[in-house]
């Protein structure tokens, strides 16, 4: 119900050393993030949640979280739990070593960070804490400063094509080799009897192709601050990568690589000459994008804070809901404005029996109103910093929406630190409970489902085009899709929601938010948004429901490495029905439902462009008889990768796969 988990977006730092890595002691952390007081609350000495954070890191430096490498824990009670993650590089066999780092760090970041969210990197082991589940925390990107010190390499366009044949090579390993425990280590020899060292590495809690899609992220930020150097390394929350000229990692974890050249004949090399043209032209427009970004960040950053400002006043006009800078309300006529005191009185004082679900924003509570009408409460953390943010941006937008598919806001309370919002009640509870549930899944038919898919497109639709106002949900998902008593699917959770301008049609925020698993691809690792990313999310919901399976956490089942892969495998291998849980498949006619997975797959193309926009949907969706494109592959689609054949692994055609599958889009 109502819920919120916007996924933990990455934190990445680089460094740019070589002469400079001597200064680096190992004394010294590599860096850290300590986030100032005004985007988390600092916690104070002798307090419960000092009390819980000195717990929990004793835990992480035990011998036992040692030995394992990779611990993640939590301790205490809301609202003063603390979550603590620890993993050591994954080179360190020797625990006493670990447990040092570990020791260490926890230490430092304790002396020099009192914020209820920090993360502290070492050469050998990085430790983080926080007040909340780490997948909903938000972090702002870092990036690289210009030094003139360091050193560059003197073939710089041969020693960016070695890179990138190590790194990619590592990157897959990490994230696909189930031995490898998401580390790789290697080296490859460059013309000039140098030698490139190799390091990358996921913590454990990322999937698969969560772990691919940070590190090859990961990999444009290297190219782009260092693939002229003699050495660089990004960090980040969920992954790291790094190289250097010298050997800086324990021998015997690493593996030599052979750069294909050598092994081809006069016809091969010549392909080859064409590959590496090819991918020089990539790179230098990748690393020109990359620059461009640099610079126009700051001023779209800026262009968007004025934007979301105005945005608010045009849209708090004194007819409307008012909210002052002290965050006061004014005057509504939209939105009623009910009072703390009554809202306790219909939720029994917020009781745990009343409660029926628990987001990363808040918890969400059922009412009864003295007029016997049932409602549904969200209460928004105290401790969320987005909090205030959400909730103006839920209030002003719910309010000018009106559709059957869309959750109604009845109204909202303010006071003091509460904040609380007020919908509908739905007796049906979100749509993830329902077709994730093979009990109740088993109880419905096609008919029902095809029902549900209708009714998200429909209300997709009209925040897209029908409404006064443009507006990109940007967290569809099935959780986020409730259901009243006649199963009638109504979207909920404005709280990410972007309005856009008439004329304007896509935007860029470097806050991105989100889930996993549901994010279009130019979101999730460019920020970029627009109609076009919740057409693909909406494409997830559709496949999810008509496999029963879930997007994320899919790659367990070893079938592919997502969900997305398995539809596209599938689908190339003419085995469509494949695809299609059972309950779906007795109650539909088969060719209904394959339209309705083309569609799907339409819907998730890595191409924007080549992506329908709702109003086709709703039209293809009503029609048996017009043509459909066939889909081109869609995003996330890591499959080839897994399933290449290490013998031919020196043909460069099948590097070029590689190469294109990892290389950041
Ligand atoms: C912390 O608690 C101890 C004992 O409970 C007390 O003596 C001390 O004054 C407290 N310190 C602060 C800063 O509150
Ligand atoms: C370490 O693990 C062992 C067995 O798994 C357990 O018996 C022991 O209590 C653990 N020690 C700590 C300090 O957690
Ligand atoms: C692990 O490292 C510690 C300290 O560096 C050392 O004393 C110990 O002998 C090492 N243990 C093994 C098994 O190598
Ligand atoms: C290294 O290369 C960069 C970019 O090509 C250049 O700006 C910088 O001046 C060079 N530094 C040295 C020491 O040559
Ligand atoms: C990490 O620990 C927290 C709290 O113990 C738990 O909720 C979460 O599921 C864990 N995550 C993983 C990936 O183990
Ligand atoms: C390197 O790793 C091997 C086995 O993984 C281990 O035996 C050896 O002690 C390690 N060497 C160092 C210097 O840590
Ligand atoms: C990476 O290189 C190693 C050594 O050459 C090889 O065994 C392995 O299959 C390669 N992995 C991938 C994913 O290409």
């Amino acid at each position: 119900m109502l819920k919120h988990t916007p996924s933990a977006v990455l934190l990445f730092i680089v460094f740019i050393f070589t002469s400079s890595l001597n200064r680096v002691s190992a004394e010294d952390p590599l860096d850290f993030y300590c986030p100032s007081s005004s985007e988390f609350p600092l916690y104070n000495l002798n307090s419960s949640f000092h009390d819980n954070l000195n717990l929990v890191m004793g835990l992480l430096s035990s011998i036992n979280a040692s030995t394992a490498g990779f611990y993640n824990t939590s301790r205490g009670q809301e609202p003063n739990k603390v979550y603590g993650q620890s993993l050591c590089r994954g080179d360190i066999t020797n625990s006493t070593v670990c447990k040092e780092c570990i020791e260490k760090a926890s230490q430092d970041i304790m002396n020099r960070c009192r914020s209820e969210n920090a993360m502290i990197w070492y050469n050998l082991c990085q430790v983080r804490y926080s007040f909340q589940s780490f997948d909903v925390v938000a972090y702002t990107g870092k990036y690289p400063k210009q030094n003139d010190e360091e050193k560059n390499v003197s073939d710089p366009i041969r020693f960016r094509e070695y890179l990138t044949f190590l790194m990619n090579n590592l990157s897959a390993e990490a994230a696909f080799n189930p031995v490898k425990n998401m580390f790789a280590a290697g080296e490859i020899d460059y013309p000039g009897k140098k030698t490139i060292y190799g390091l990358v590495q996921c913590t454990r809690d990322m999937s698969l192709p969560g772990c691919s899609s940070c590190l090859s992220s990961a990999f444009t930020e290297i190219t782009t601050c260092c693939s002229y150097r003699e050495g660089g390394i990004i960090l980040s929350r969920t992954c790291n990568m790094r190289f250097q000229l010298s050997q800086f990692f324990n021998a015997s974890s690493a593996y030599q690589l052979v750069y294909p050249t050598s092994t081809g004949r006069k016809w091969k090399s010549w392909m080859f000459v064409l590959i590496i043209c090819g991918s020089i032209f990539v790179l230098s427009f990748v690393i020109g994008l990359g620059i461009a970004c640099l610079r126009g960040r700051k001023k779209r950053d800026k262009d968007e804070e004025i934007s979301e400002r105005t945005l608010l006043q045009e849209l708090t006009t004194p007819k409307h809901v008012a909210l002052t800078q002290e965050g006061d309300l004014i005057s509504s006529e939209e939105v009623l404005f009910m009072t703390l005191a009554s809202i306790r009185v219909a939720t029994d004082d917020f009781s745990d029996t009343n409660k029926l679900g628990q987001g990363g924003f808040g918890a969400v509570y059922k009412g009864v109103l003295p007029d016997g009408n049932e409602i549904a409460v969200k209460r928004l953390s105290r401790k969320s910093w987005q909090g205030i943010e959400e909730f103006k941006n839920e209030v002003v937008l719910i309010a000018k929406l009106q559709h059957k598919n869309l959750v109604r806001l009845l109204g909202c309370a303010l006071e003091g630190e509460e904040k609380l919002l007020i919908y509908e009640f739905m007796s049906n509870k979100s749509l993830d409970q329902l077709i994730f549930d093979p009990e109740k899944r088993s109880k419905l038919d096609w008919k029902t489902y095809n029902g549900i898919i209708n009714g998200i497109a429909r209300g997709l639709l009209y925040l897209h085009e029908e409404s006064r106002l443009k507006i990109i949900h940007r967290d569809l998902k099935p959780n986020n899709v409730l259901l009243d008593h006649e199963l009638l699917a109504k979207i909920s959770d404005f709280g990410m929601a972007r309005i856009f301008s008439e004329n304007q049609n896509a935007a860029n925020t470097k806050r991105v938010v989100g889930t996993y698993g549901y994010m279009a691809p130019e979101y999730a690792m460019e920020g970029l948004f627009s109609v076009k990313s919740d057409v693909f999310s909406f494409g997830v919901v559709l496949l999810e429901i008509i496999s029963g399976k879930r997007s994320s956490g899919f790659y367990q089942t070893e079938l592919a490495p997502t969900l997305l892969a398995y539809a596209w495998r599938v689908w190339n291998e003419g085995k469509a029905l494949d695809f299609v849980d059972s309950v779906v498949l007795e109650t539909c006619p088969a060719s209904e439902v394959v339209r309705c997975m083309h569609i799907g797959l339409l819907c998730v193309q890595e191409n924007p462009e080549h992506r329908p926009t709702m109003s086709t949907v709703m039209l293809l969706l009503g029609s048996e008889s017009m043509g459909l494109p066939q889909p081109k592959q869609p995003a996330f689609a890591l499959s080839k990768v897994l399933h290449l054949d290490p013998s031919t692994k020196t043909n460069p055609s099948d590097n070029e796969i590689i190469f294109s599958d990892i290389l950041p889009r």
